[in-house]
């Protein structure tokens, strides 16, 4: 049997009784299969990674050492959350490591996406090797994959593909959640008793706002997709029913403005915001009229070199739901 392939029979997690299960499930083959080993996990705060992590405290409780890596794409605030919450709340083992400007000078001047994916999931894997070493006994390697990350790893998802730890660092991998599609994920953290905030927060790729600042990332253009994403959530989390993913990208195109009569050359703010199930087909979200307005004065107003904001209305398929 393909161990990364959902069995046919495997139903779908949609109550809180077939996420006990499925937990109870987990806790024991991680605890089989870790046994009285040391486990590190890459822990970026979104559903997947915390998911894991709360699945793997559970399981094997200090033998876990989470790393939260501030690769300087993320999003406004979330380093700092990621401490409150599995530091301070949970009481994780958690280390804390600001890669910003290795990872932004090596990305400097890169404009193709899969290079881009690549140099992230590599410098990733540099700084856990660099986090494991560090450590005494680490085994095993927690991953938040999902099922769409596997049916997807064809390339365009470089940066899922593992099998790129150096030799003398070869992991096992614990990978619990790796056959669940995303709403199930969310069913099993709500059952693991994580906060509505963290379990219904919207999925968040790996290479983070590196995606969203198409083409060569900038600092400044990445500040700036960082701000306008920032207000986009605040505003667009206001809809009720909120979308599934919602978002700025900043395409590397020059857009014109004008300030006191005279004209400037600075950016275009692409608002996207999707529904789907499953994150293989998703459809664009009808926003109203008084909310894009509003988002356009904010971040017009509070984002600086943003002079033009655009509305991305596209279906998947066609088009993906990341600019790149
Ligand atoms: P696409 O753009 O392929 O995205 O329609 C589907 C879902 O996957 C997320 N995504 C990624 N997640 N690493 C990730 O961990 C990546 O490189 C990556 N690219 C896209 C995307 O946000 C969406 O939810």
């Amino acid at each position: 049997m393909d161990p990364n392939k959902r069995p046919e029979t495997m139903e779908r997690i949609t109550t809180p009784e077939l996420a006990q299960a499925f937990i109870d499930e987990q806790i024991a083959a991680v605890k089989e299969q870790v046994g009285d080993k040391k486990v590190l996990l890459a822990l970026s705060g979104g559903v997947d990674s915390s998911v894991v992590a709360a699945l793997l405290i559970k399981a094997i409780g200090d033998q876990l050492t989470c790393v939260h890596v501030n690769h300087g794409l993320l999003r406004k605030g979330e380093p700092e959350q990621v401490i409150q919450v599995f530091k301070e709340e949970l009481g994780a083992n958690l280390i804390y490591v600001d890669a910003v400007d290795r990872f932004l000078d090596k990305l400097a001047g890169v404009d193709d996406p899969e290079t881009k994916r690549k140099i992230i999931g590599k410098e990733f894997i540099d700084v856990f090797a660099e986090e494991a070493a560090k450590l005494e006994g680490i085994e095993f390697l927690g991953q938040g994959t999902i099922y769409p990350d596997i049916l997807e790893s064809d390339g365009v998802k470089a940066h899922h593909n593992v099998g790129g730890l150096p030799e003398d660092l070869q992991f096992d991998l614990v990978e619990p959640v790796k056959l669940l599609y995303k709403d199930e994920v969310r069913v099993v953290g709500k059952q693991l008793g994580l906060p509505d905030g963290m379990v219904y927060r919207q999925p968040f790729p790996g290479p983070g706002l590196g995606v969203r600042c198409v083409g060569a990332i900038t600092r400044d253009r990445l500040e700036a997709v960082r701000e306008a994403d920032a207000i986009v959530r605040e505003e667009i989390g206001k809809m009720d029913p909120v979308p599934w993913q919602y978002f700025v990208a900043i395409p590397d195109v020059k857009s014109t403005g004008i300030k006191d009569g005279k004209r400037y050359m600075g950016w275009a703010a692409v608002i996207r915001a999707i529904n789907t199930v499953d994150a293989v087909t998703a459809e664009s979200v009808e926003i109203p009229w008084a909310m894009l307005t509003t988002i356009r004065d904010r971040i017009i107003a509070e984002v600086p070199g943003i002079n033009r904001v655009l509305w991305d209305l596209s279906d998947k398929p066609v088009s993906t739901i990341e600019w790149e």
